[in-house]
C-alpha cells in the first residue's frame, strides 16, 4: 500500500488493506453460497451475478470466484441515467443485459452504494423483468448518505460519507487499478 496517491491535485491517504478487502470479500461469497443453496437446494435456480461497469469490476471478480461453490453466471450491464440533473440518478435504461431473468435470483454486484439512487432505480427495471428475487451485494456502503428506500443484502464494509478511491471506484475515471482504498485527505485549517 501506499503512504500517500494523489490525482488532480487530490490527496488520498490509506483506508482499507487489499488484504481486508480480500479476506471480507471470501466470507461474502462464503455467505451468498450458503443462503443461495438454502432457498434452492435442489440448484434448479441458477443465480444470475450482475456486475455494474464501471466500478464494480473488481470486486464482481473477485466475488463471483469466491462462490465457487455455486452453480452461477455472470454478466456485465451498464446504468444510463436520466441527463440533465446530474445527480439525479435515475436510471433509464439498463444496458448489456441480454440473459432472460425471469424466475431466477438476479445479484446485483455494485462498487458503492451512496444516496441509493442507481441501486434503487435498477432493482425497479429489473423487477420489472420478472425474476424470483434481486438481491444486492455492495463492496462499501455509506448509510449516512441513503435518501432511497434500499437495503443492501451483503455489504463489505460500512463506511462514513467521506470519498474514497481505488479497488474499482474512481475520481473522474482515475485510481480504479489501485490495489487498496484510500480516502479523501481531510484539510486541516490553520496547519
Ligand atoms: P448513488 O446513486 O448515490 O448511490 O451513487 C452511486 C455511484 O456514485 C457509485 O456507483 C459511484 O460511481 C459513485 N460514488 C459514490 N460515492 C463514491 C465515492 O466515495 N468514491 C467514488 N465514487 C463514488
Ligand atoms: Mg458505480
Amino acid at each position: 500500500m501506499k503512504n500517500q496517491v494523489s490525482y488532480q491535485g487530490m490527496d488520498f491517504v490509506p483506508y482499507i488493506t487489499r488484504q481486508t478487502i480480500d479476506r471480507r470479500i471470501a466470507e461474502l461469497g462464503q455467505k451468498i453460497v450458503n443462503d443461495c443453496k438454502t432457498a434452492d437446494p435442489e440448484g434448479s435456480d441458477v443465480p444470475l451475478f450482475l456486475c455494474v461497469l464501471n466500478g464494480a469490476f473488481p470486486f464482481a471478480s473477485d466475488l463471483f470466484r469466491a462462490a465457487e461453490d455455486l452453480d452461477a453466471e455472470i454478466a456485465f450491464i451498464r446504468l444510463k441515467s436520466y441527463e440533465g440533473t446530474a445527480s439525479s440518478g435515475k436510471v433509464k435504461e439498463v444496458m448489456g443485459l441480454t440473459q432472460d431473468i425471469t424466475g431466477r435470483t438476479v445479484i446485483i454486484v455494485e462498487d458503492i452504494v451512496d444516496t441509493g439512487r442507481t441501486i434503487h432505480g435498477l432493482v425497479e427495471q429489473l423487477k420489472a423483468r420478472g425474476p424470483k428475487d434481486v438481491k444486492i451485494a455492495t463492496l462499501l456502503f455509506k448509510p449516512e448518505a441513503l435518501m432511497c428506500d434500499v437495503k443492501p443484502d451483503y455489504v463489505g464494509f460500512e463506511i462514513p460519507k467521506k470519498f474514497i478511491i481505488g479497488f474499482g471506484l474512481d475520481l473522474d475515471g482515475l485510481g480504479r487499478n489501485l490495489n487498496d482504498i484510500y480516502v479523501l485527505k481531510e484539510v486541516k485549517e490553520n496547519a
